[in-house]
């Protein structure tokens, strides 16, 4: 266990103990995750390359006697929240992180899983707000020790779609499937280049001498997000009137012809590039060419800008302050679903120190402090620890 892990774990544990007066019989661990390249082209049955990071959510469990489920959730000040699996089970609209544990366990029993009441304490050590998968990593843990405690393995695909349907049908943002699957399938020392239609997962290994940084620009987004949903059904839209299943089979040729008004063009030119540009830097990463990934990822974080509009301004900014301290070797842009959150930056190992040392100078979060800034090898997905 890394010392990042063992104090989680620890953390967890106390405070099952503490609320259930008993050890958890469980613990299982489930990662954020920071996508390299690929950016709203999941939902369009696209291309995506992210992989798990250290940071992650974790959920210490045991089986109860009854058909209750009782929730203690450290991060939230030890809120509590309690229902009964024999249903009906409704959003709770006090506690917004409690709809991410119902809607899985509704998830699961709606896919035939016949699940034990439980007692479960959460804890996680991912920033909230960053963009880095805090909630996917909480369905995904959950799911996985719901399921352990009734004696069920499943394939990990098949519990990040549950997760995926959690997140969309009763949470509500319609997500796509990225963040719950490598969350679920994370590979140490590997970036999964994953094709969001058939679900391929393709290895994409991260040399040992490359960086993967993480930098929180302290805009936090929503954790429902208007926006987000809105993108999405801009898409579909734009897939609609070229007569085609999803983005992924249009082309800038189809688009240029299909007369979209220039918004629905723009968000559809995003997504038809951003789907190349994300095989391209799959190649590029196979190559070790960080030069050839560095440009894509800023084209990737123009097109963000620009086309899709889901940028702000602190990130712009945070984005070319990393790409100045980079260098040519190595790029920086948005990760994850955008108005916010954080920053990713792949470079030489060897130029962490340098960059660190200029982002921590030079950025401000809106509360003017230092950002928090994190160096990553990319981890396993879900497990039992
Ligand atoms: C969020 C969603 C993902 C994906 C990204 C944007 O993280 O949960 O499904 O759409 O935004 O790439």
């Amino acid at each position: 266990m890394t010392p990042l892990d063992k104090g989680l774990y620890d953390s967890v544990s106390a405070a099952f103990s503490k609320r259930f007066g008993q050890s958890p019989a469980l613990v299982v661990r489930a990662p954020g995750r920071v996508n390299l390249i690929g950016e709203h082209t999941d939902y369009n049955d696209g291309f995506v390359l992210p992989c798990a990071i250290g940071p992650s959510t974790m959920v210490a469990a045991s089986r109860r006697d009854d058909n209750a489920v009782h929730i203690v959730a450290v991060d939230f000040d030890n809120a509590v929240d309690q229902f009964d699996l024999t249903g009906p089970v409704g959003r709770n609209a006090e506690q917004p992180w409690a709809d991410y544990v119902r809607g899985m366990i509704m998830a699961l029993q709606n896919d035939g899983h016949a699940l034990t009441g439980a007692n479960i304490a959460i804890a996680g050590n991912l920033p909230k707000g960053a963009g880095l998968s805090s909630s996917a990593s909480l369905e995904v843990a959950v799911g996985k020790a719901m399921l352990a405690l009734a004696n069920i393995e499943i394939d990990h695909t098949r519990l990040a779609q549950l997760a995926q349907i959690a997140e969309c049908d009763f949470v509500g943002t319609k997500c796509g499937i990225m963040d719950q699957l490598i969350s679920a399938q994370g590979k140490p020392g590997h970036a999964l280049l994953i094709d969001c239609r058939s679900l391929e997962l393709m290895d994409a290994p991260v040399p040992d001498d490359v960086a993967i940084m993480i930098v929180h620009s302290g805009v936090t987004r929503g954790l429902v997000d208007g926006h987000y949903n809105e993108r999405r059904r801009q898409c579909e839209a734009a897939a609609g009137a070229m007569g085609v299943a999803a983005l992924r089979d249009a082309n800038l040729d189809m688009l240029a012809a299909a007369g979209l008004n220039a918004v629905t063009t723009a968000r559809a030119r995003h997504v038809i590039t951003e789907n190349q540009r994300t095989l391209d830097a799959a190649a590029a990463l196979a190559k070790n060419d960080l030069t050839a990934l560095g440009v894509l990822m800023a084209q990737s974080h123009a097109s963000m800008r620009d086309d899709f509009e889901i940028t702000v301004p602190a990130i712009d900014e945070l984005v070319e302050m990393l790409q100045n301290a980079i260098g040519p070797v190595g790029g920086a842009r948005m990760t994850g679903g955008g108005f916010g959150g954080a920053c990713v930056a792949v470079m030489p190992a060897a130029r962490v120190a340098s960059v660190r040392a200029a982002i921590s100078a030079g950025y401000k979060t809106p509360e003017d402090a230092a950002p928090l800034i994190m160096v990553e090898r990319p981890g396993p997905g879900v497990a039992i620890l």
